[in-house]
């Protein structure tokens, strides 16, 4: 009885441990270069000089580049959640999938997101 209640608190705080490095470390799994293949979607509104949208209005777009993962991550998720509003980046984050987040937001947090 002694041994199993001990190994099931071990197998316990394992669980727990784990999943806290998981929400601690959401872009852990991300991949600055898949992303490469993804944020041509992105460059249109966040990557040109001045990050303002040409259309529908001028609008200052946030820079990404330098960000935390964990901050971008978490705004696409919002986004994509619906508990952050904006409609073109509600749009855009509800194609995403969890992994095109993490590499997205692995990439924006590599770079200054000035066109190289
Ligand atoms: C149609 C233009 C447009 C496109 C395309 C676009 N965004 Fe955005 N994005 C915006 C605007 C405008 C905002 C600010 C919205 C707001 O105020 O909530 C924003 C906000 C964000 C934010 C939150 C930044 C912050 O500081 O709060 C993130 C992260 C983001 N975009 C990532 C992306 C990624 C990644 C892509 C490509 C997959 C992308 N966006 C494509 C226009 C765009």
């Amino acid at each position: 009885m002694k041994i199993k209640l001990t190994t099931s608190l071990v197998a316990g705080a394992l669980l727990c441990a784990t999943t806290w490095a998981q929400a601690q470390q959401p872009a852990a799994a991300g991949d600055p270069k898949e992303a490469h293949k993804k944020i041509a979607m992105c460059e249109g509104c966040h990557g040109i000089p001045g990050y303002k949208t040409a259309y529908p209005e001028v609008y200052h777009v946030p820079m990404l580049g330098g960000q935390s993962a964990a901050y971008i991550s978490n705004a696409l998720h919002a986004y994509k959640a619906g508990q952050r509003k904006h409609p073109s980046m509600r749009g855009i984050a509800a194609s995403l999938s969890d992994k095109d987040i993490a590499d997205l937001a692995a990439y924006y947090s590599t770079t200054t997101g000035a066109h190289k």
